[in-house]
């Protein structure tokens, strides 16, 4: 017996046919969704964060603190949800400089919205992450602490 799907050539050709495709759906963090809530989310923060955190991200002296690879954002990605939407008050560290004025929030953000903002940042600037889901967004506004 000699089937063709057995031939040495064949297999590497269907196997390698098989893993472009799966990649095609889920090896990449860029595809079109995420390209879309970037390009959303870039737009939404120019319009309602950069005066103060600035376009690329810096913020500004110790008035604004920075986003762009914020230890802060990293490691609290509920709150920073949170604080988009509420705003804060109080002190608080980034990337080890303190910062104590109060933040506004943009209330009327939706939940996709604040989905797109986040995945702009956590992208921006030279950073890599995944795409920020509304799942993530609807569970951390459960827990806001409203300021
Ligand atoms: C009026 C100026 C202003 C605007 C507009 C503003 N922020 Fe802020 N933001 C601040 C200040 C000031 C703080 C620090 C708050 C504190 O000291 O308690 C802050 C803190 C933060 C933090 C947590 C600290 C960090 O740097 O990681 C995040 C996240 C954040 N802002 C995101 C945003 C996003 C997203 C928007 C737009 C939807 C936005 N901010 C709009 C002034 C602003």
């Amino acid at each position: 017996m000699n089937w063709p799907l057995a031939r040495p050539w064949w297999v590497v050709f269907r196997v390698g046919m098989a893993t472009s495709v799966m990649c095609f759906f889920s090896c990449s963090s860029h595809d079109t969704k995420f390209q879309q809530y970037f390009s959303q989310g870039q737009s939404l923060y120019e319009k309602h964060c950069s005066n103060c955190h600035q376009k690329n991200g810096e913020g500004l002296k110790r008035l604004y603190p920075p986003l762009a690879n914020s230890d802060f954002f990293k490691k609290n990605l509920p709150a920073s949800i949170c604080i988009m939407k509420y705003g804060i008050a109080g002190e608080m560290e980034v990337n080890g400089v303190k910062f104590n004025k109060p933040m506004p929030g943009v209330p009327s953000l939706t939940e996709l919205e604040l989905a797109e903002i986040a995945t702009y940042i956590a992208n921006a600037w030279g950073s890599e992450d995944s795409r920020i889901t509304i799942e993530q967004v609807t569970e951390a506004l459960k827990n806001c602490k409203t300021p």
